[in-house]
């Protein structure tokens, strides 16, 4: 028997308005695997790693989002895509032919 198994992995596209951030580093607080904080100008600003990011790192990004006193990172959904497509066989075995 074959049997398709289909896995789904959203994936999450960030925007972040840097002349909005006042440079509190709340965002770096809660999510420092993917927010920095970057000096320009005599000025600390947060800065992404990374913009497009996956459902496992969705959790803690929005939680950056959230704690953002002037709302300057934006989430959006971007796509769903299909990771992998796998085949599995399993034999039957049926229990009145072992006797
Ligand atoms: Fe800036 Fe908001 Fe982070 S103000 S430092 S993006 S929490």
């Amino acid at each position: 028997m074959m049997i398709e198994l289909l896995v789904f992995m959203s994936h999450y596209r960030i925007t972040h308005d840097r002349k909005a951030c006042i440079g509190c580093g709340a965002c770096v607080s809660v999510c420092p695997e993917n927010w920095e904080m970057i000096e320009k100008n005599g000025e600390f600003k947060a800065k992404p790693k990374k913009l497009d990011i996956n459902e496992d790192e969705y959790n803690s990004n929005s939680e950056a989002s959230t704690i953002c006193p002037v709302e300057c990172i934006q989430i959006e959904k971007i796509k769903v895509k299909k990771r992998s497509a796998e085949e599995m066989e399993f034999s039957e075995e049926d229990s009145e032919d072992s006797e």
